[in-house]
């Protein structure tokens, strides 16, 4: 996962023989009015867009939380990877690979081996909101495999799938990995996976990370860690809004709190106020009344059923080719194709 909102100074596009990147944000995030952080924080249960984990900071933090003992989600998925990456290149054929979210592409070089390995040609696209994170992890990639070209978009989800024209290849499997889609309601994903089947064609493959069911203590320790790294990642939010909208929130005076919501199958990650108290955001005009206990709700992260999603996705006109998961069945991948 990598940053959100990074300044952008220009929309440049560059280019040498193997490396092309395009930025496409045109600004767009750095102009955040704060209209989502007004309705969010002002309305009886208050929320906070689960984006603005994602400074700098954030960024990092998250990166620590991929390598916690009790967080399995990155290790789980990155080992079916490499179980059945091959498999995965064998049926998809030779395709440019397209990722979402892309961050430091660490588990993409899984795939990359797959299809390196079968002697395939490699178009990686990369995209990210980070242009940053994107031409370093691009950069150390092109040196690690010597007939990639790359092909990146500093761009949201939509802007670069709805701007997919040409490809290198007939065919693309486009990843989103890391069970991503777990942070959005149910809507989001609706809307998201029409995005993907209106912005694909028909033949390309859409390769999927979902995180699975469990019992409700392992869920909880994922999100409880005992280094206290989530309980920062958390807080860290309420310095991103003090720097972004010049606000005076104290994260001392707030806890973390993340609980596995049974009925609806979700981590609920929470900000509860210790006190209360009221907080300033200058730059939005906006003042914001605490209930000592009060919780803003900053992030859910809903738990799969492997089946269901399957079905669901069929629901939706992708046909799955085949899923995959672990021997714990902790973590799924599902390959669909678009019909
Ligand atoms: C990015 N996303 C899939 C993570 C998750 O597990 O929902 C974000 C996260 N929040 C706390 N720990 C990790």
């Amino acid at each position: 996962m990598s940053t959100f909102f990074q300044k952008q100074d220009s929309n440049e596009t560059l280019s040498n023989q193997r490396l092309q990147l395009q930025y496409l944000l045109e600004n767009n995030l750095n102009q955040d009015d704060g209209t989502e952080i007004i309705t969010g924080l002002t309305q009886e249960s208050k929320t906070i867009p689960p984006r603005y984990f994602y400074d700098h900071q954030g960024s990092q933090l998250f990166e620590k939380i991929c390598e916690l003992p009790e967080y399995y989600p990155t290790r789980t998925e990155a080992s079916i990877l490499k179980e059945y990456g091959q498999e995965i290149a064998k049926i998809t054929g030779k395709v440019e690979i397209v990722e979402l979210g892309s961050g430091s592409s660490t588990k993409t070089q899984l795939l990359l081996d797959a299809y390196q390995d079968l002697d395939y040609p490699l178009y990686y696209t990369p995209i990210d909101v980070s242009g940053g994170i994107l031409k370093e992890s691009a950069n150390s990639l092109l040196a690690k495999y010597p007939t990639l070209k790359i092909t990146g978009k500093v761009a949201t989800y939509e802007q670069a799938l709805t701007k997919l024209s040409y490809s290198a290849l007939s065919q693309r499997i486009c990843l989103f990995l890391g069970s991503t889609i777990g942070n959005f309601s149910q809507e989001e994903c609706d809307r998201f996976i029409e995005l993907i089947t209106s912005s694909l064609s028909v033949g390309d493959y859409f390769l999927l990370g979902v995180d699975l069911q469990k019992p409700n203590p392992i869920l909880e320790a994922a999100y409880n860690d005992s280094q206290g790294i989530t309980a920062a990642f958390n807080l860290n939010i309420l310095q991103h809004l003090n720097w972004r909208f010049d606000g005076n929130f104290n994260p001392s005076l707030f806890e973390h709190q993340a609980i596995y919501n049974e009925s609806d199958n979700q981590i609920e990650m929470y900000l509860i106020s210790q006190r209360s108290q009221n907080v300033k955001l200058a730059a939005l005009d906006l003042i914001i009344d605490f209930r000592k206990g009060e919780k803003i709700l900053t992030e859910i992260s809903r738990k799969f059923n492997l089946q269901e999603q399957s079905v669901y996705l069929t629901s939706k006109g992708l046909k799955v080719n085949a899923t995959y998961t672990d021997s714990k069945q902790w973590f799924g991948l599902l390959l669909c194709q678009k019909i």
